[in-house]
């Protein structure tokens, strides 16, 4: 009679089996590092294979030692058998097949950090909670952006990573693995994407209430399309085009935006929040938590706190809705 062990052992693996399939069958799309678009996520997705395939037959045949044990005569081995197999499975096999392991994983390392024939260098730095972004131009003007990162596809990008206060880590599965940014130092990570597209940033390190509201959006481009994106960002502020723009102007800088936030080419010059020159251009608003839409500019002014908990940003909830709404008209047309 089979042992309530091996009636228990199948259906308990088979659903954890189950389990794991559907697990990864969530993973494609713009965040995961299974469905690779840069060279560093390749990498990373071919050992993440191959450690799975190897978990798998370990444990196919663990599982086979376990249902014939319960099934064997122990008359049947003998002292000496028993003890190569203990010593054979559980220390030879566990050190050759975990030192294959660390040394194909340390063998990986150089490649992702490496700033060999790096074309591009982009400075992020993690807020309370968004994302700093600082592009150089080819005149060496510095062009700040937030919570949007666009690469040239098949260029190598340094990206300088760092925090003033907490820490965060950065990280585009799609592109490649993470990197924690710490106050008081700086951190490299070399990225090189494969393929065009949108793909999705988000935070990989617990950093505080909101640590779940940061993510930003990563748009691989071709170069041209790349080049005229940022000689975009590189101007100033379009000037607001219709009455209700003009409003949505004086009220975001006589209510004192302009003290945290910066709109280059008009008084407001703050450096503490977003850079705002362009921010209805960008493909979210707070950090990957709202669309870019007029409706949602208004929300987030009047109700930032109560969408993101924590925030620096004060709510502006006791203007008068029309001032609001044309805040936001005046922002959303910040292309
Ligand atoms: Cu920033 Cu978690």
């Amino acid at each position: 009679m089979p042992s309530i062990h091996s009636q228990l052992l199948i259906p308990v693996s088979g659903a954890s089996l189950g389990l794991a399939l559907l697990t990864l069958a969530g993973c494609d799309g713009q965040q995961s590092a299974l469905a690779p678009a840069g060279t560093g996520a390749q990498s990373i997705a071919t050992l993440f294979w191959w450690m799975a395939g190897g978990a798998l037959a370990i444990w196919l045949v663990v599982m086979g030692i376990a249902l014939y044990a319960t099934h064997a005569h122990p008359e049947a081995h003998s002292i000496r058998g028993a003890r190569w197999l203990i010593i054979g499975g559980g220390v030879i096999f566990p050190v050759v097949m975990l030192t294959g392991l660390l040394i194909y994983g340390l063998m990986l390392m150089p490649q992702l950090s490496s700033s060999e024939n790096v074309a591009l260098r982009i400075d992020v730095s993690g807020e309370q909670w968004w994302w700093r972004v600082r592009y150089r131009t080819a005149t060496g003007e510095a062009v700040e952006l937030a919570n949007e990162v666009r690469l040239p596809v098949g260029e190598r990008v340094a990206f300088s990573l760092t925090s003033p206060d907490v820490i965060h880590s950065f990280w585009i599965p799609s592109l490649g693995g993470k990197v924690d940014m710490i106050p008081g130092r700086t951190n490299q990570l070399v990225l090189e994407p494969t393929e065009t597209g949108t793909f999705r940033g988000a935070c990989a390190e617990y950093c505080g209430t909101s640590h779940a509201l940061m993510s930003f959006a990563v748009v691989v481009m071709t170069r041209e399309a790349f080049d005229r994106w940022l000689a975009e960002q590189a101007e100033p502020a379009q000037r607001p085009t219709d009455e209700l723009q003009q409003a949505g102007q004086q009220a975001f800088l006589a209510n004192g935006c302009g003290a945290c936030h910066q709109v280059r080419g008009t008084e407001a010059d703050g450096t503490v929040g977003p850079d705002l020159t362009h921010v209805g251009s960008r493909l979210s608003l707070a950090a990957g938590t709202l669309p870019a839409d007029v409706d949602a500019f208004e929300r987030w002014i009047g109700h930032s706190s109560a969408i993101k908990p924590d925030v620096k940003m004060p709510a502006f909830g006791m203007l008068p809705e029309a001032q609001l709404n044309a805040m936001a008209h005046y922002l959303s047309g910040l292309q």
